[in-house]
């Protein structure tokens, strides 16, 4: 019996399994608006198998965009045109989710396949500090505690949005570099005040928009939370301070701690197989909290052996199910689980 196809329940949410798409920008969009590129391939990923679907990075206002061509929840027409993508995600059985998003100082990219270069014309990077997150890129301007607020208020209102428009899980970005783990990592954030300094004020932006999250969306529908467990840095983030904020945001109620590493600042990462899931395992371990593992696991045993050796409670699959939208299907085979096929495809799986 596979442990990896065993469905979960996320605060009354359930996934058919335990294999979930994390979010993958798409660099697809013009003025955050969803498109056809946008249902076409979410929905073949969702019709491929999965227990979720989580889209893309989604920036709660303009400036937070990793690219101009990110989505974005900033207004009631985005939110219409991804209505029709969470429902056609759900048709397939898959739990549409959304990962909402502020890109802080390193919203200044180009798309990666023309280079991924800074954008010189994008001017209002907003950060804790105002230090840039390389040479490349512009200065951003330290946010003021008014922003702060008013950022909690763009992501309260951007999940309201999501789940108006169908999105049963709310993931909020706070890995990567992005703007609320800029906030966390003592490397961007040199603040001063009641948002800088010592972890619980590093915590305090993220806790504070988990709760504005909260309160917008009600306490029934989950919440996962992305974190860079280690920004692999001796001054950056350490994996024992991730278990320090895990334990902070467990009693508010967060369903899934999303378990990523890196981002903050260029770093030498051992990237190989599985290398995140001691991370997943330990925040697992030492808070209790259901955890997810993500990163280089392509193989169907090797996403099963995580699940059923109790190192992460949920597998994320990322490039393999872009190589493969029915990734998911292939690894149930494998593992002898019942596979969730469409019935149109049926004759294929024979
Ligand atoms: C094309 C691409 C886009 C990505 N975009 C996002 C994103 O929007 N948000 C995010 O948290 N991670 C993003 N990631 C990271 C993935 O979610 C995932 O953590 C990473 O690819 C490692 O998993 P994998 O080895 O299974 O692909 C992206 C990765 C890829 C390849």
């Amino acid at each position: 019996m596979s442990e990896l196809f065993k469905p979960i329940t996320l605060n009354g949410v359930t996934l058919r399994n335990r294999v979930v798409v994390p979010p993958m920008c798409q660099y697809s969009a013009s003025d955050g608006l969803p498109n056809d590129w946008h249902l076409v391939h979410y929905g073949s990923i969702a019709a491929g198998g999965a227990g979720a679907v989580i889209i893309e990075a989604t920036a709660v206002s303009p400036e937070g965009r990793i690219s101009p061509y990110d989505l974005g929840l900033w207004n009631d027409e985005q939110a219409d045109r991804f209505a029709r993508i969470f429902s056609f995600i759900e048709s397939q059985g898959a739990v549409p989710a959304v990962q909402i998003a502020h890109a802080g100082r390193k919203a200044c990219t180009d798309k990666p396949w023309l280079g991924g270069k800074p954008l010189t014309d994008w001017t209002d990077l907003l950060a804790p500090s105002a230090i840039p997150f390389d040479t490349e890129c512009q200065t951003p301007a330290a946010m003021t505690v008014a922003q702060i607020h008013e950022m909690t208020d763009r992501f309260a209102e951007s999940a309201m949005r999501a789940v108006r428009a169908g999105a049963q899980i709310i993931e909020l970005h706070a890995a990567h570099g992005y703007l609320l783990s800029e906030f966390i990592s003592p490397i961007s954030n040199k603040r001063e005040d009641e948002y800088g300094g010592s972890l619980e004020n590093r915590a305090r932006f993220l806790i504070e928009t988990v709760k504005a999250v909260q309160s917008a969306i009600g306490t029934a529908v989950p919440i996962s939370v992305r974190i860079s467990a280690t920004d692999w840095l001796p001054d950056g983030q350490q994996p024992e301070d991730s278990v320090k904020l895990v334990n902070m945001l467990k009693p508010l109620g967060v369903a899934l701690i999303d378990v990523s590493t890196a981002g903050v600042a260029l770093a030498k990462i051992p990237a190989g197989s599985g290398f995140q899931v001691p991370f997943a395992e330990k925040i697992k371990k030492e808070t209790g909290m259901t955890t997810s593992a993500v990163g280089l696991i392509t193989e169907a045993q090797h996403a099963e052996s995580i699940v059923a050796e109790g190192k992460a409670d949920i597998v994320m699959i990322g490039r393999g199910h872009l190589k493969n939208h029915q990734w998911t299907i292939h690894a149930a085979r494998e593992l002898g689980a019942e596979a969730p096929i469409p019935p149109q495809y049926l004759r294929s799986y024979r």
